[in-house]
């Protein structure tokens, strides 16, 4: 095999990597050192700051392949085409820890999914929960600073976590499932995936339907204890994702909906945008429309699991948002994270760039790269309007059908807190067994018993108004 020379970054060889260049045997070294100081440069800028919640996880390439086809509903080219296949990217994260936290906290489980369709990129940035622990997202801030390690002692301090909670009656359904015998997953692979936001999606007579999107895992659903957890290696179920995909044992999800139409919305006890609840599925059956298959693993953590972005406002033509505050918000929050932590142009990265070609104005900025491939970037006419036929324009043919405001639309503040917080949490309660009740009650408990009796009486009265059954077990869990 020929010979493979070391490089410097401009491509020329390296003599020496070894000893570096000093005035005499003991130093001091010159100034000629340049690849000593290139080598000590690159290093000191090996890290991009990692995302401000979801910092660990990890990723891999895959298929979506259509089993319905869905014309009725939209004309998105993913969704359209029975047996058309989508390539995709999922990356799995924990939310709390950081990049050097355990695999195995209890914690939701990020499930961040790019279909790389015909007609651009398409976002589904969802977790393993189907619903979340806010309705507003002007609260998301301080739920992550509770939730994350105390900014004195640098430590978990799960005291703060119920602080918090006992003051937001919205997270209640959410902590519910947290810490219930699901609050830790066993495995990438054995845990189900969700939209938890209603998204939407449209055909081209201009109709609009919500849809909620779920990702059932074909591997079924394996948990952990605490203690399970606790003697697993922090970097487990990273290991097995990897190790699983290597070995040929792909694997897959049932992609599932439940659609809406906006009559039914209108009237629909539940109000369909608020994501701290789920819609029931003998009201909204689970209709089968795919398979998502993960079969690639990635050739490089950092270009392609690090640099990842995921945005929910990456939608395509036939797909829509909905009005959820925290879809919304969610829609700046994400753009704004990718351009602070990865860089203005993150989407000409390998790993973010659409499969089909991009035609725009937006120019240069700090690292741009796919300049020479764009018609609209060499050309002499950088705008638009312009005259140029070869050059891009807007598709009418792809508006949206309007998004409607049901009920009053006075722009102020408006006051969640009298919303039903509890029934679902408490129908939840009901419907687990003996074991799992107990394990749902010690895990809240061994928490909460770490906060004062002010918070311990706030979070009562919630477990009361969940379930009176629910509310004695903890109280008896709190006095042992
Ligand atoms: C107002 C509410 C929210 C805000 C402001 C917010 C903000 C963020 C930000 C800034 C990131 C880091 C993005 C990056 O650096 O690439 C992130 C990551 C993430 N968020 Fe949210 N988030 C919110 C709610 C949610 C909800 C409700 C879900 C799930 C239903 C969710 C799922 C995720 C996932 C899966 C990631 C990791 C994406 C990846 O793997 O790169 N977030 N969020």
């Amino acid at each position: 095999m020929s010979k493979c020379p070391l490089t410097l970054a401009n491509g020329a060889p390296v003599a020496e990597d070894q000893n570096s260049i000093s005035a005499g045997e003991r130093g001091s070294l010159t100034f000629d050192n340049y690849h000593l100081f290139e080598k000590l440069a690159h290093f000191n800028r090996e890290r991009i700051p990692e995302r401000v919640v979801h910092a660990r996880g990890t990723g891999a390439y895959g298929t979506f392949t259509l089993t319905k086809d869905l014309s009725e509903y939209t004309y998105a080219d993913l969704l359209t085409g029975l047996g058309k296949q989508t390539q995709l990217f999922i990356r799995f994260s924990t939310v709390g820890g950081g990049q050097d936290s355990s695999d195995y906290a209890r914690d939701p489980r990020g499930f961040a999914i790019k279909f790389y369709t015909t007609q651009g990129n398409f976002d589904i940035v969802g977790n393993n929960t189907p619903v979340f622990f806010l309705r507003d997202p002007i609260k998301f801030p301080d739920f992550i600073h509770s939730q994350k390690k105390d900014p004195q002692s640098n430590t978990p301090n799960p005291a703060r976590m119920f602080e918090f909670w006992a003051n937001s009656p919205q997270s209640f359904h959410q902590m519910t499932i947290l810490m219930s015998d699901r609050g830790i997953p066993a495995s990438l692979r054995h845990t189900h995936g969700f939209s938890s936001h209603t998204l939407s999606l449209y055909n081209t007579k201009g109709e609009r339907y919500w849809v909620k999107w779920h990702f059932k895992s074909n591997q079924g659903i394996k948990t952990l204890t605490n203690d399970e957890a606790a003697k697993l290696p922090s970097f487990g179920a990273q290991q097995d994702l990897f190790d699983s995909i290597e070995r040929g044992d792909f694997p897959s999800w049932a992609v599932k909906l439940q659609i809406m139409t906006t009559e039914q919305a209108k009237t629909y006890h539940i109000n369909p945008f608020d994501l701290t609840k789920v819609w029931p599925h003998k009201d909204f059956p689970l209709i089968e429309i795919g398979q998502i298959e993960l079969n690639k693993n990635v050739q490089n953590y950092f270009m392609e699991v690090e640099q990842a972005a995921f945005s929910p406002a990456n939608v395509v033509p036939g797909v829509g948002v909905s009005p959820d505050k925290m879809l919304q918000a969610r829609l700046l929050a994400y753009g704004d994270a990718h351009r602070y932590r990865v860089g203005a142009n993150a989407n000409q990265l390998e790993v973010n760039r659409p499969r089909c070609p991009v035609h725009n104005f937006q120019r240069d900025g700090s690292m741009a790269q796919n300049h020479l491939s764009s018609r609209e970037q060499i050309s002499d006419v950088n705008f638009y309007p312009h005259e140029q036929a070869h050059l891009a324009t807007p598709s009418p043919e792809y508006t949206e059908p309007p998004l409607p405001i049901l009920g009053e639309a006075w722009i102020k503040a408006y006051d969640s807190q009298h919303e039903d917080n509890f029934s679902q949490a408490g129908d939840l309660f009901r419907l687990m067994n003996a074991d799992q009740k107990a394990q749902l009650v010690n895990n809240i408990a061994g928490g909460l018993k770490q906060a004062s009796q002010l918070i311990q009486d706030k979070m009562l009265a919630q477990f009361y108004a969940a379930d009176s059954e629910y509310a004695e077990m903890i109280k008896q869990a709190l006095t042992n």
